[in-house]
């Protein structure tokens, strides 16, 4: 299965298209993975997962890298096998037949599989806790977490029309887009960081210290690896290298679904983007929901560095 993404043919493809938001246990989710709920909260997981767990547009795809290149020794030929969504598979994902699910894919991979999720803590299936999975959960700022997702959202043929960026702020505000509300999912995850092998990390962190984060990460996972190839790993999960790389730009997808035209999926991988489009006024909005949003919560996001 890994390299062979033949199921993106293009009888599948004609079926995608702008899916509109339906919810699962109060959270908002695209149609088909909401009508197909039951086969993602019955995924069967084994005690050798490792969950990258993300509000979408948090660094999803950059950890994902840095977990694939760390797994494969900073082997950079053995990550370019296949794209991020091959390699990594997203669990809850479910499109029309005959693209598989996340969760067939999953099915057929072998062990230990690196497993990519948008869910929110309370909607993730209860066997990857039971199997006490180890979860990396990435954090960005909410401001330019908005802005990242808006012109994804744009390029993105299969989310709903996110409208004017002045529309899409009031939608994220009230958190009317696909996985639901950006405060519920960084505090879900943060309260229950104790309970669970949760490694919480920030966007703003991995941009200002990549080394140091990876080294984090590779102390999470129990693995060691010659200082050389950390550096190298460092280097090859810069925003650059990525941005130049096929397997890991989202550039391999079918131009109907990623319209990199519209927006590119490596579009800036900045920290701050977001006094690039917040008004003063649609910054005074926002940071009134964010006051009550983290009312008594320490987590400590920053906003610029
Ligand atoms: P921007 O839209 O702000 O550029 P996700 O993978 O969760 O969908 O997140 C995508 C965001 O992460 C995009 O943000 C993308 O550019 C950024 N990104 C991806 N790889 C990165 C890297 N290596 N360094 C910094 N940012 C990166």
């Amino acid at each position: 299965m890994e390299g062979d993404n033949s199921y993106l043919e293009a009888t599948a493809l004609a079926k995608l298209r702008r899916f509109p938001l339906k919810l699962v246990k109060g959270v908002p989710l695209m149609e088909p993975i909401a009508d197909g709920w039951d086969i993602v909260e019955n995924f069967q997981a084994f005690p050798d997962d490792l969950i990258i767990s993300t509000y979408p547009k948090a660094g999803t795809t950059w950890v994902q890298e840095i977990i694939d290149l760390i797994y494969n020794d900073g082997d950079a030929v053995k990550c370019q096998r296949a794209p991020t969504f091959v390699r990594i598979p997203f669990l809850e994902i479910i499109s029309p037949p005959p693209i598989p699910s996340g969760v067939e894919l999953l099915n057929k991979m072998p062990r230990p599989r690196i497993i990519k999720t948008h869910l929110p803590f309370h909607l993730v299936p209860r066997s990857i806790w039971e199997n006490k999975c180890k979860v990396i959960y990435v954090a960005r700022n909410a401001k330019d977490n908005a802005v990242s997702y808006y012109h994804f959202d744009r390029m993105n043929k299969t989310q709903p029309d996110p409208g004017t960026w002045d529309q899409y702020i009031t939608k994220f505000i009230k958190g009317e887009v696909a996985w639901g509300p950006w405060s519920d999912h960084v505090k879900g995850y943060w309260a229950e960081k104790k309970t669970h092998q949760i490694l919480y990390l920030f966007y703003e962190d991995l941009k200002e210290n990549p080394r140091q984060q990876t080294v984090k990460i590779l102390d999470f996972l129990e693995r060691v690896l010659p200082e050389d190839i950390i550096d190298k790993i460092v280097e090859l999960t810069s925003f650059s290298s990525m941005k130049n790389n096929p397997m890991a730009n989202y550039t391999s997808f079918p131009k109907n679904l990623f319209d990199h035209s519209v927006s590119p999926f490596m579009r800036k991988g900045e920290v701050g983007d977001w006094q690039n489009h917040f008004s003063e006024q649609q910054r005074q909005l926002f940071d009134r929901a964010y006051a009550r949003w983290m009312d008594g919560v320490d987590i400590p996001f920053r906003d610029l560095l």
